[in-house]
């Protein structure tokens, strides 16, 4: 089986490829913009692996993506190519518009050219937006985002989902909650807090804290995508969440606790505007339909990414470079701390 997988120089999209290079006979050709997100150290573990194809490029050229697609013929794309956070989509929408609402839709247009078997199309649980206490989002859970990044996933879903409706493209498509390990780019809660916490720098918890999000260990997601990828119906939605909703704070408070440092580094500040409240998700569906469930205890995942980021702070100060900076500036420069 072959795979063309987008986006697999990211967080998720690279954990993916580790995972899917493990299976016997299984080959990836990985096709990656390489934006500031994107980053070969994190496949040096394949690199030079016969079964895998590095090929830097972006999803909405449609020429390059065509003929790839006709050059490969990959027997399923696997699509994790995005603009992927809230805080920039905030500060700059229009990337994160072309990369997600465009970029799928010449996927999906070179998938229907070539007649590709399986579509599995990456998205997000914050596509079904803030959910009141004690709703959880199952598949059929009204779509209302509210985030530009939220609202390109959730455009993009449909989208997706059009194209099996209308063209019977073999479309899946995975919603999962927010993930959490190694390699994730410190723009992130978690990452941003233990790479802050490692240094003494101060922990930016926007507004009150208590939103709640579900944490999910990203080998438990690469897992859930591997088990829709062999298993999942075309045409289905499935969501792979983690079973473990915390307030921001506690997560906070949790990396404090385990990084030795004092309560003394929080630093409440303005909030995101258009802040949704609480995520909550049902993976029921797919534990029902396949054998996959999260594995991962929250405590032992966050200990473990902590470990990993003390182990490589070399991999930080790499990606924590002059254009961080000047992200970081942007975004909380202006985000005076509130006592
Ligand atoms: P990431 O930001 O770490 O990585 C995104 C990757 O996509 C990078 O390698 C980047 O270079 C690449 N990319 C961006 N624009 C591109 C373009 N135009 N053409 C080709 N490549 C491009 O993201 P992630 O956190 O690994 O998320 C991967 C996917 O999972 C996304 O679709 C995201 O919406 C979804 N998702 C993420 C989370 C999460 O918690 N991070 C949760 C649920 C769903
Ligand atoms: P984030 O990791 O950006 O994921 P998402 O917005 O996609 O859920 O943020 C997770 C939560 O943490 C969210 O409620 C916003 C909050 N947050 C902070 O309080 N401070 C920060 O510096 C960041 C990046 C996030």
């Amino acid at each position: 089986m072959k795979l063309l997988v987008t986006g697999g120089a990211g967080f998720i999209g690279s954990a993916f490829v580790r995972m899917a290079m493990g299976e016997t006979g299984l080959r990836v050709v990985n096709l990656d913009k390489l934006t500031y997100a994107g980053n070969l150290e994190n496949l040096v573990d394949v690199e030079g692996n016969a079964r895998y194809r590095f090929v830097q490029g972006d999803i909405c050229d449609a020429e390059l993506v065509n003929a790839l697609v006709g050059e490969e013929r990959p027997d399923a794309i696997v699509h994790f190519a995005a603009e992927s956070h809230v805080d920039r989509s905030i500060l700059s929408p229009e990337p994160v518009v072309r990369t997600n609402y465009n970029g799928t839709f010449t996927l999906l247009e070179a998938a229907r050219l070539h007649h590709i078997a399986r579509f599995l199309h990456v998205s997000t649980d914050e596509v079904y937006g803030s959910l009141p206490a004690p709703a959880e989002a199952d598949e059929r859970y009204p779509l209302n985002p509210s985030s530009p990044y939220s609202a390109s996933k959730a455009a993009s879903d449909l989208l997706a989902r059009s194209y099996f409706v209308t063209f019977k493209l073999p479309v899946v498509i995975t919603r999962a909650s927010n993930n959490y390990g190694p390699y994730q780019f410190p723009e992130k809660l978690i990452p941003l807090m233990i790479t802050n916490a490692l240094e003494d720098g101060s922990l930016p918890v926007y507004g009150d804290g208590r939103q709640v999000r579900d944490w999910l260990y990203v080998e438990d997601h690469c897992r859930g995508i591997l088990a829709v990828l062999h298993h999942g119906r075309d045409g289905e939605i499935y969501n792979i969440g983690g079973n473990r909703s915390l307030p921001n704070l506690e997560v906070v408070h949790q990396v404090l606790a385990l990084t030795g440092k004092p309560e003394s580094l929080i630093a409440y500040v303005k909030d995101r505007p258009g802040h949704d409240r609480r995520y909550a998700l049902s993976s029921e569906k797919l534990m029902r339909e396949t054998a996959w469930q999260p594995v991962m205890n929250f405590e032992v995942g966050l200990a473990r990414t902590i470990e990993w980021y003390r182990g490589n702070s070399a991999w930080v100060e790499r990606v924590r470079s002059g254009a961080y900076r000047t992200y970081y500036e942007r975004n909380y420069g202006n985000r005076a701390a509130v006592t």
